[in-house]
């Protein structure tokens, strides 16, 4: 019996660790790779838009979900596909606010390598044109 508690304690303890590793992981890329436009707590400034408090909401239609991947900053980010994944989970738990769900659907390695093979070029109107439909599709709810 003994054993086995503590060979359990020891797998979640791992687990917790490991969890632990990949959300400072993420906090380091973010540093490295996105806050010298995004800021520290995701105000950006002039052009690069304000992630804290709104970025969830892309998350409420298809397309926005897909936007956050494919926006060129993530996109061509030299980051891979897993730590482009935990990057954008990290910033969406870190600075949504209420605008995404506790339980969004997380990012995997997967939908990256899918989604950032197509960046995008066009982004005013299209980001415009983004949030437009998702103010429709919340209006609807
Ligand atoms: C050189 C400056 C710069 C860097 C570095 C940068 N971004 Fe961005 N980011 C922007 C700008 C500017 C926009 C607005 C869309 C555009 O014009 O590309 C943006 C938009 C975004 C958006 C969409 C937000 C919205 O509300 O439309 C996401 C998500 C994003 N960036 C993620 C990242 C991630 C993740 C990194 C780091 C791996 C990163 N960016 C690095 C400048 C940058």
């Amino acid at each position: 019996m003994k054993i086995m508690l503590g060979a359990l304690w020891l797998c979640l303890s791992t687990g917790v660790l490991a969890e632990k590793m990949k959300w400072e992981r993420a906090q380091f890329n973010y540093k490295m790779f996105c806050q010298g436009c995004h800021s520290p707590d995701g105000t950006g400034a002039n052009s690069v838009p304000r992630m804290k408090d709104n970025i969830g909401y892309f998350l409420e239609i298809p397309a926005g979900r897909e936007y956050l991947v494919r926006v060129p900053g993530s996109a061509t980010s030299a980051l891979n596909d897993r730590d482009l994944a935990e990057v954008l989970n990290w910033i969406i738990s870190e600075f949504s606010g209420d605008s995404a769900d506790e339980n969004y659907e997380r990012y995997t390695a997967g939908e990256i390598a899918r989604l950032r093979v197509h960046p995008l070029n066009e982004l005013e109107h299209y980001r415009t044109e983004l949030l437009v439909q998702i103010a429709t599709a919340k209006s609807k709810e």
